[in-house]
This record gives structure tokens, sequence and C-alpha cells, in this order.
């Protein structure tokens, strides 16, 4: 596989989550504490960088959900692969997402959460293939929309490789 060509920059990476962690903070100003809630395994850097940035008090919550078998391969089914640890109810739930897709991975999400009565549930997606879009699905907080391209770094892999670049590239997938 040849290496990653850059589709966004460092620089303009840290721009966008700065200036989403500003929007998120004035929002959510003066509602008490937020939950955010990353998707493993992809959203871990961009919840490092964005959590550190918010001027409004935060926990943090994991969960993993898997829609892609291996490598870049759809199987098209989201499987429930690592629960949260605390009741959601009455919280202010921010959903923190890598990448969204075709939509169902965080549509998905967003059904399961709503079923344990959190105050509200809104959505943080750092990108967004918004061309490949199949399930309806509001993001509140989007950082950019990208081209159907396969993309890696800050966080985002192509069978586990690439997760560690600080920008976000374009690889292609072997065999296309
Ligand atoms: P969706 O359910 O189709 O929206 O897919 C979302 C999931 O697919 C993401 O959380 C990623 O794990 C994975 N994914 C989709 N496109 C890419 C990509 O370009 N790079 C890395 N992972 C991707």
């Amino acid at each position: 596989m040849s290496d990653p060509t850059v589709l966004i920059s460092e620089a303009d990476v840290q721009r966008r989550v700065g200036e989403l962690a500003a929007e998120i903070s004035r929002d959510y100003d003066g509602m008490g504490e937020i939950t955010l809630i990353a998707v493993l395994k992809g959203a871990f850097i961009f919840l490092a960088d964005l959590s550190r940035r918010l001027a409004v008090p935060r926990r943090i919550e994991f969960m993993a959900l898997s829609s892609y078998e291996d490598g870049s391969t759809h199987s098209g089914a989201v499987r429930l692969v690592m629960d949260l640890r605390e009741s959601i109810e009455g919280r202010h739930v921010l959903v923190v997402e890598d990448i969204v897709d075709t939509g169902r991975t965080l549509h998905y999400l967003i059904e399961l959460l709503r079923t344990r009565e959190p105050a509200s549930v809104r959505t943080c997606a750092l990108v967004r293939k918004k061309d490949r879009h199949e399930v309806e699905v509001a993001i509140d907080y989007l950082g950019f929309d990208i081209p159907d391209v396969w993309v890696v770094g800050y966080g985002l892999d192509y069978d586990e490789q690439h997760r560690a670049l600080p920008y976000i590239g374009v690889v292609e997938p072997e065999g296309a």
C-alpha cells in the first residue's frame, strides 16, 4: 500500500477542532455536566483533543461498535462490541464520532442511547462522506465534509494502519 496523501492538514484539523470545541462550549454553557461518548476505536484522538479544549464540565465514556469486519469490507450490520459502564439517564449526551459514512453506525447508536432516557442526545463527527449517506442522521457539530475516499490518520485506520498520523490522509485500498 502506498503512503497516504494529505487530504486535511494537521493545522486545518487542529483549527477546526478548536472551532467545534468553542461552539460546543457556547451551546452547553450553563447546562451543567455533559457526557461525551466516544465511539472506539477511531474517535480516541479526536476525543482527546476536543475534550481538552472544552470550557464546560464533562465526563468521558466509551462505546465500541463494529460495522466493518476487517479492513474496509462492509458487512452491513452494526454490532455493539462494548457498552457504557454507567447510566446516562437524565444526562446531556454528546456522541463523538470519527467518521460518518453510510450513517448506519451513528443511527444505531443514537436509537440505542435514546432508549436509556438521557436529558438530550447530540452528535459531533469529525468527518462525513456526504455522498455515501444511506440513513438519515443529524450531525449537530461537523468538522468536514469529504468525498467518497478511504481516509486514515487522526484515529482513523485502514486495517489498523495509520491511526497515529496527525493529519487526515487518503489511501488507495488494495484491490480497488
Ligand atoms: P457507517 O456506519 O457506514 O457510517 O460507518 C462508520 C464506520 O465505518 C466508522 O466508524 C469507521 O469505523 C468506518 N469507516 C467508514 N469509512 C471510513 C474511512 O474512510 N476510513 C476509516 N474508517 C472508515
